[in-house]
């Protein structure tokens, strides 16, 4: 079991201003900052990240909406990161996602979902390396 996951803040909830309200969330919930960023993916970087959803229907529309302003990739550390992370966020559907969640608090939609969280050890590893190169961040190898 690995320590370590990524966060995005996506472009509905930068445009809604509340990226302090989402950090402040997941520090007091035990998770570490380890790395952070504020950028705006290109239309390849999107389709590379979502790659795994590309057979997908909504996948043209996924690639619209996470170019269509900033973005915020954080680096977390904490015991059992992964699985913890994704009970903070809630179901992908803030309409499903329980009370006091990050998506039930911020989401706006099944797409305009707020905040993403790696799914596996495996993705987490491989979306740390996607968004941080090593100088970018803190405890790496720890
Ligand atoms: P995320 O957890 O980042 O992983 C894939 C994203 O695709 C998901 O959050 C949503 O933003 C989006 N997504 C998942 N299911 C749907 C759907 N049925 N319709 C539109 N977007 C979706």
């Amino acid at each position: 079991m690995s320590n370590k996951t990524i966060a995005i803040i996506k472009p509905d909830a930068v445009a809604k201003n509340v990226i302090g309200e989402i950090v402040a969330k997941i520090t007091q919930a035990g998770f570490k900052v380890n790395g952070l960023r504020l950028i705006r993916l290109t239309r390849a970087q999107a389709g590379a990240f979502y790659e795994i959803h590309k057979e997908r229907p909504f996948y043209g529309e996924l690639i619209d909406y996470m170019t269509s302003g900033p973005v915020v990739p954080i680096a977390l550390e904490k015991e059992n990161a992964v699985e913890d992370f994704r009970k903070l966020i809630g179901a992908t559907n803030p309409a499903e996602a329980e009370e006091g969640t990050i998506r039930k608090l911020y989401g706006a939609g099944i797409e305009a979902n707020a905040i993403h969280g790696s799914d596996s050890d495996e993705n987490a590893a491989i979306e740390t390396n996607f968004f941080f190169s090593r100088s970018d961040i803190v405890n790496i190898n720890q």
